[in-house]
């Protein structure tokens, strides 16, 4: 147990999910903020459903935090936000970018997946997979295709990249506070893939193909379709091309 950057952090030799876990520990928390890491993940959640294919040498990791309700449709962008400006401090130049509504693509390949869930009482569940050493390999159960921080060049380990990202997300939850939604919506913006092209967007009844207009102040992606813009609040996105 330790106190990093004021979140009282465990890391475990291996769990089944981070999640499972530090949703068990906000019933009783160790700290107003807590973060959890696991070196090997048995069972990882991702999205809907998903499974989170949990390879040796990435980061699995949980942060449980006190947040009203009404805010955590917001709270994903601060934490992709979070991770994009991370991996920047690692590599300037990298080719990066953000999908709606929450991953993080590096040179097209999804490096990093966010699951929210809802903790004891006021606390909202933060779980983050990132590839670090390595990518799961192309199958039908991925919806999009992979990358790691290792094949774009980055040379780092789960801690250490833990530690530069609390750092950031900090800030990021600084910023959030201090100047709401709107900055963080423009910032999210300026590093969104597929602004202004064609995308299609699979629900869970239909798929809609359109324009990716932005996303509106509430987080939800614009969409136009037919001459209409459509807000979708949740949803898989696809683009046309990369
Ligand atoms: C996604 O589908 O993109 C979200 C994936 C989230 C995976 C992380 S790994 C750490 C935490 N524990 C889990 O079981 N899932 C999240």
């Amino acid at each position: 147990m330790e106190n990093l950057y004021g979140w009282h952090w465990q890391d475990f030799a291996e769990l089944g999910s981070t999640n499972d876990c530090a949703v068990k520990l906000s019933e009783l928390p160790p700290s107003p903020r807590f973060a959890v890491t696991a070196q090997s993940q048995a069972a990882g959640r991702g999205r809907r459903g998903r499974s989170w294919q949990s390879l040796e040498g990435n980061l699995f990791m949980s942060l449980g935090l006190e947040m009203e309700q009404r805010r955590w449709g917001e709270l994903v962008f601060v934490v992709s936000l979070a991770l994009l400006e991370t991996v920047r401090s690692f590599k300037p130049g990298i080719d990066i970018s953000l999908k709606w509504p929450n991953d993080v693509l590096v040179a097209g390949g999804k490096i990093s997946g966010i699951l929210l869930e809802k903790g004891a009482g006021m606390y909202i569940i933060i779980g983050i997979g990132v590839n670090i050493a390595s990518a799961p390999a192309v199958s039908g159960s991925l919806l999009y295709h992979s990358a790691s921080l290792a094949e774009a060049g980055i040379k780092t380990d789960r801690i250490t990249f833990l530690k530069a990202f609390l750092q950031q997300f900090n800030c990021g939850l600084e910023r959030w506070n201090r100047h709401g939604f709107a900055e963080v919506k423009d910032l999210w913006l300026q590093s969104a893939k597929g602004v202004g092209s064609e995308i299609r967007v699979n629900l869970p009844r239909e798929s809609l193909n359109g324009i990716f207009k932005g996303i509106g102040d509430d987080g939800c992606l614009l969409l136009e379709t037919a001459g209409e813009i459509k807000k979708i609040a949740a949803g898989d996105v696809f683009f046309q091309q990369g």
